[in-house]
């Protein structure tokens, strides 16, 4: 990639630190700019003027025109949400559910990504079940394929594992699961941005993910794709006046609009959308390509060095066709350090760290001599 350095130059905590967790992504100034001129802009002029609604309306459905780019999808299957969680949300209290149905997630899976199915077990008398993860597709459908029964209603996956790192065959595991007639919702909050996602490709029901990590967008700018054969289907949950153009109080009836917008029921913060609009045009300018190839190689390195190191297991495949610009190592040790503090302090690397787990994200703006800054950080006794 040969503007890096024009890239970073927007970015400007990068002047300071090596910036490898992507739970959020770092900002960069364009996107802050336009969230600080839309607010400043409600400031001057009176958030309720019509040109001010106008203009943060208009930024709201570029925003939506971006997402649908994104994922190669239309325009009326994207509903604009908050975060991931708040897509899974949407699709596992959207769906009927009968005492007995059951759902498949997998070991792998962000609270997120688990938490909406489970409360489902408590409320609904549904049935979770999990497949144990593995990164070999042909046992992974295989493990489905045991599980998946009459009663299954849904398959719930991580398209990137938020734990290893593996990027799942997206396409693969669809066509297995849509062949025993079950839909299929992917978690991908750590795809979106980073890998190239055409959900049409995939052929998956059910997409969400959001622009506060790999995009770079502000928090708060989540967004779920909705096949449009399965928007009829998908019954709305939390309702209000964005729900619906026909509500009738006192004859007590109403549609649901027929577009995947009929989940955005009340009012929201439309500024930190036209920063995601920025944003998404940034990464189209790029070009996610790009993007997923430079994360990818950054990857590669530090997977490589991780090999040499004597306390480290690599939990992140090594095969860049099952992997992304995620790398996870496990500590062996039996007083494992979690390093993530003494990185920040001392080497002001910042990445994400619990107990023995050490999750490091490379966006493609990264260095190669951050990679090895950070490989001779970590690897030291404790
Ligand atoms: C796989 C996965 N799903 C869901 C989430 C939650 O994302 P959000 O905070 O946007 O709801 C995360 C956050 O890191 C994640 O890694």
């Amino acid at each position: 990639m040969k503007n890096i350095d024009a890239i970073r130059a927007n970015i400007p905590c990068l002047e300071k630190y090596s910036y490898l967790n992507m739970s959020y992504g770092p900002k960069s100034t364009p996107v802050v700019d336009e969230v600080v001129r839309l607010a400043r802009l409600t400031e001057s002029e009176g958030t309720l003027n019509p040109d001010v609604q106008d203009e943060l309306w208009r930024m709201y459905e570029n925003a939506r025109d971006g997402v649908a780019r994104l994922l190669s999808a239309d325009r009326n299957e994207i509903s604009m949400t908050r975060h991931v969680t708040e897509g899974m949300n949407i699709v596992a209290t959207g769906m009927d559910w009968s005492p007995g149905d059951e759902v498949i997630i997998s070991d792998e899976e962000h609270p997120g990504g688990s938490l909406p199915w489970m409360n489902l077990a408590r409320r609904r008398g549904i049935k979770v079940k999990m497949v144990e993860m593995t990164y070999d597709l042909e046992e992974l459908l295989s493990r489905l394929g045991h599980l998946i029964g009459p009663r299954t209603k849904i398959v719930s996956l991580s398209h990137v594992s938020t734990k290893s790192g593996f990027l799942m065959p997206a396409k693969e595991v669809t066509d297995f699961v849509h062949n025993k007639g079950v839909p299929i919702v992917f978690d991908g909050a750590h795809a979106g941005g980073l890998v190239d996602v055409d959900v049409k490709e995939i052929g998956c029901d059910f997409y969400t993910t959001c622009g506060h990590k790999w995009l770079l967008a502000p928090q708060g700018t989540g967004f779920l794709y909705v096949n449009k054969d399965r928007l009829d289907q998908l019954q709305v949950t939390w309702l209000g006046a964005a729900t619906t153009e026909n509500w009738d109080l006192p004859n007590l009836t109403f549609d649901p609009k027929p577009n995947a917008d009929k989940f955005e029921y009340g009012t929201r913060d439309l500024t930190v959308y036209g920063g995601l609009s920025v944003a998404l045009d940034m990464a189209d300018k790029i070009g996610i390509t790009n993007i997923s190839a430079r994360s990818s190689k950054l990857a590669s390195i530090m997977k490589n060095k991780v090999t040499d190191m004597p306390f480290f297991e690599l939990m992140t495949p090594m095969d860049p066709n099952l992997s992304t610009g995620v790398v996870t190592l496990i500590d062996q040790r039996t007083n494992p350090e979690n390093p993530a503090e003494r990185l920040l302090n001392d080497h002001n690397i910042i990445i994400t760290g619990k107990d023995e787990w050490t999750r490091i994200s490379f966006p493609y703006f990264t260095r190669e001599e951050e990679v090895d800054r950070l490989a001779d950080a970590i690897n030291t006794e404790n």
